[in-house]
């Protein structure tokens, strides 16, 4: 795994945004996996900032996210596809139908986790997979327990990921879904290259042990260790619990 550590967070930000952008110029029909969370909102300013300066094309991209709430309509403002919407989607040149979400609100949830499945298949897979990590060291929803998800399935959120998705629920802890769609660990593992990005003191604990502990399923991000093309881009805060060497 590859470790870059930026002077501040907007650095780390702007650096993932042009990334994206020299993605879509050497390879326009890219297929881009996304996160949403605080995290990632640097990155679509700084992508929304390139796109206006003409130096990011979206026009043959598609994207996929990793996740997304059940139960709740794309439609619903605090769904990640209305994150997505308004920091990323509606400010470039995406076509809409190169969007693609989970539907948290699908009636059978077998068959949209295999519909998403084969939809990365035929899209040839993902090129570049941007992602966040949980304080407790998940990606996408794929939680720290005994035995991780292969694929894409029906997630169960912790109290402690329910509490740092408050805020887009009013700080209502109680409306937050206790269940989520998720891309699986492999779904995840497969992509071409992975980049994630952790900034802040509240990710230290889950970096050192992502990067620096054993491979288990207690911290799902330590997977990463096992990706050829893994890199991990941290600012000095979330850097901090890291051990010298
Ligand atoms: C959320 C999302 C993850 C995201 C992570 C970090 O629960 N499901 O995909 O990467 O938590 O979010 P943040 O950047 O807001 O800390």
């Amino acid at each position: 795994m590859k470790l870059t550590i930026f002077e501040r967070p907007a650095d780390a930000a702007a650096a993932a945004a042009t990334l994206v952008a020299v993605q879509l110029r050497d390879q326009p029909a890219s297929v881009l996996g996304l996160p949403t969370g605080r995290t990632s909102l640097g990155i679509y300013d700084e992508l929304v900032r390139l796109h206006e300066a003409g130096a990011a094309d979206f026009s043959r991209a598609h994207t996929l996210n990793l996740d997304e709430f059940v139960g709740l309509p794309s439609t619903d403002r605090r769904s990640y596809c209305a994150f997505m919407q308004t920091h990323l989607f509606r400010r470039v040149n995406i076509p809409p139908a190169h969007v693609h979400f989970l539907d948290g609100r699908a009636a059978d949830v077998e068959a949209e986790c295999l519909r998403y499945e084969r939809l990365i298949d035929q899209l040839g897979g993902i090129d570049l997979q941007l992602l966040g990590v949980g304080a407790n060291g998940h990606i996408g929803f794929n939680e720290p327990a005994r035995t991780l998800h292969a694929r894409t399935h029906r997630a169960r959120l912790t109290v402690r990921t329910r509490r740092a998705n408050a805020p887009l629920f009013r700080g209502r802890l109680r409306e937050v879904p206790r269940e989520a769609l998720s891309m699986g660990m492999a779904t995840i593992l497969h992509a071409r290259r992975i980049v994630l990005m952790a900034t802040g003191a509240s990710k230290a604990a889950a970096v050192a042990r992502m990067v620096q502990g054993p491979v288990t399923p207690r911290v799902p991000a330590s997977f990463l260790q096992l990706h050829r093309h893994a890199e991990v881009w941290l600012d000095r805060a979330a850097a901090g619990r890291l051990k010298d060497g």
